[in-house]
């Protein structure tokens, strides 16, 4: 599934969120801008600045606010990739070697720090202590979410629950709060701006099981990622935990291998073997359908919301979020 119908329904809102994040990006020391530059010229899909976009539209949001702050989710966004890459040891993204190959860890770590320190500058701009509130809640969250999936890292027992609360912070929480400050923006009831912040965050979960999913299945040209990046790094997701619970012990013996030998490469030369496995268990399939149950109970959020082009392409958005291949 392609993103042509996100491009097209926010192409004038987003033109301006470039121009914001484009300003932003300025610094009088070079190095910042050519590491953040290098990152957001590379472009991306700009799921959460859109989503921030929609949702306020979809309220009928009038100001200005939303450019900035559809600016400082993506920036936010961008940080955490920075970070993300060299935690990962990752040496692609967005079809690109990453920022840690072409500059080294230290830069990538400390211009992450630069866009996430931005972003508060420009959040402030706003001058609404609401806003700083979800943005602060947001950002402390992921951060806690990085750092549980570290501590789970290796951990063949993990199980679904405790990855699905992983995944809920790391990512599902950013959309959450694109999607509330949207609304918030246009100043709708509590209930209403509950129902969007569900959305963001049932979208998000599914956005994140499918990119697990595609880490095992995707191909490396279209996701702009390397594959089996995850199980490199040992990181149990849920087409492990599945082919765990439900498989042989032979398939059990074939994942648990995968992951102990992770660190010393010979996780990826079982590449192969372990897909198999994953197939085999049925463990792929569900991961596939995971995905769909969260991105129907996003679509579900939407419900009591009046008919508009809007909510179309939010709905639209829960169907590319599982039918991607990027
Ligand atoms: C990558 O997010 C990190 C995850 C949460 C999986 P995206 O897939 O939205 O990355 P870009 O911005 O489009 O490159
Ligand atoms: C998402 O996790 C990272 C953040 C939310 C920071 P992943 O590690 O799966 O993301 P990719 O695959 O590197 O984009
Ligand atoms: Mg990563
Ligand atoms: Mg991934």
């Amino acid at each position: 599934m392609q993103i042509d119908f996100l491009k097209q329904a926010i192409a004038d809102d987003m033109a301006a969120v470039d121009r914001v994040l484009r300003t932003g990006l300025d610094s009088d020391v070079l190095l910042v801008r050519s590491v953040a530059d290098y990152i957001i010229g590379s472009g991306g899909k700009r799921l959460r600045p859109a989503l921030l976009l929609l949702v306020a539209r979809a309220c009928g949001y009038r100001g200005v606010h939303h450019h900035t702050l559809a600016a400082v989710v993506e920036m936010i966004h961008t940080s955490t990739l920075l970070h993300d890459d060299v935690v990962d040891e990752s040496s692609q993204r967005r079809g690109r070697p990453t920022a840690n190959t072409e500059f080294g860890n230290a830069a990538s770590v400390l211009v992450g720090d630069f866009l996430y320190s931005r972003s508060f500058q420009l959040m402030v701009s706003v001058d609404s202590l609401r806003v700083l509130q979800i943005l602060a809640d947001a950002t402390n969250i992921i951060a806690a979410g990085e750092v549980q999936q570290l501590v789970n890292t290796g951990d063949v027992n993990l199980n679904e629950q405790a990855y699905i609360e992983v995944i809920q912070r790391k990512t599902a929480k950013l959309f959450e709060a694109a999607s509330r400050l949207g609304a918030l923006l246009a100043g709708v009831d509590e209930a209403r701006e509950t129902a969007f912040a569900r959305y963001g965050m049932y979208l998000g979960t599914a956005f994140q099981i499918m990119d697990d999913l595609l880490d095992y299945t995707g191909d490396a040209a279209a996701i702009g990622k390397n594959l089996g990046d995850d199980l490199a790094e040992g990181k149990m997701t849920l087409p492990l935990i599945r082919a765990m619970a439900v498989g042989s012990k032979d398939d059990a013996a074939i994942v648990r291998h995968a992951i102990e030998h992770a660190n010393d490469g010979g996780g990826l030369t079982d590449f192969a073997p372990l897909i198999d496995a994953l197939k085999r268990t049925g463990a792929l399939a569900y991961t596939q359908s995971r995905a769909h149950d969260e991105a129907a109970r996003a679509a579900a959020c939407l419900e009591a919301e009046p008919a508009s082009p809007d909510k179309e392409t939010l709905i639209q958005l829960c169907s590319f979020a599982v039918g991607r291949s990027f």
